[in-house]
């Protein structure tokens, strides 16, 4: 099994220059960009729109990791894969058809992402495992960058990995944690199973955004 992704959140890049914040990543090794889409509905923040994803794909090679933490999934989904987004996550906790939000997504061609908020069971996704590209394991509440990780947030990744095990779906779902990452923490999500980790905070308040991806990775191989 090949080591983590790391995924900078942009909502933590400089809003004045996000082409080239997007490039220095691309740089600096990170290997997906994760964009932060928040409504001021299902969460209390605003950010970006599609215009987002669309310059993602304009600008860098990387894959675009769209998270929307949006009121109407079914609404938005679509238009964030229409803009380009290779995965597209939606939150469970908002969506009251899940089942047909995902297959919106992947009839727009993107992988399709459920995340879960740290006071929701993982057991709210078991009924689409079947149905995922991508598991999102939120290691914070959310809605803004710099938060402190919540503990435990590795034993929810170790649940939903042995429920992919057990499903024979561990080869055809990544776990993504996504809020609080650091390199503190990442070897303990990384035996837990996650395959990608976000990071927003720690990025990009360290100066140094190849140090910082070097350092999740080593530490996550550790
Ligand atoms: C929170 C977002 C996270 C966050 C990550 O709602 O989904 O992606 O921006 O930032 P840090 O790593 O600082 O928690
Ligand atoms: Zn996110």
């Amino acid at each position: 099994m090949s080591g983590v992704s790391v995924a900078p959140s942009l909502l933590s890049a400089d809003p004045g220059r996000l082409a080239q914040e997007m490039l220095d990543l691309e740089a600096a090794g990170a290997d997906i960009l994760h964009l932060d889409v928040m409504d001021g509905n299902f969460v209390p923040n605003i950010t970006f729109g599609p215009w987002l994803a669309r310059l993602a794909r304009k600008t860098s090679k990387l894959p675009v990791d769209a998270h929307l933490m949006v009121a109407d999934p079914l609404e938005w989904a679509p238009v964030f894969a229409e803009a380009g987004a290779d995965y597209v996550s939606v939150h469970v906790e908002a969506a009251t058809h899940l089942h047909r939000v995902l297959s919106a997504i992947r009839e727009k061609g993107a992988k399709a992402g459920v995340a879960i908020n740290p006071g929701t069971p993982v057991s709210a996704v078991e009924a689409v495992l079947p149905f995922v590209d991508l598991l999102v394991v939120m290691g914070v509440n959310p809605g803004f960058s710099g938060q402190p990780y919540i503990a435990g947030t590795d034993a929810r990744v170790a649940k939903l990995s042995k429920a992919l095990r057990e499903a024979g779906l561990e080869n055809d779902v990544l776990i993504e944690v996504d809020g609080g990452v650091t390199d503190q923490n990442a070897q303990a999500l990384a035996r837990a199973g996650a395959n990608i980790l976000v990071t927003g905070s720690y990025l990009f308040q360290s100066g140094d955004y190849k140090g910082a991806v070097d350092r999740i990775k080593a530490a996550s191989a550790a």
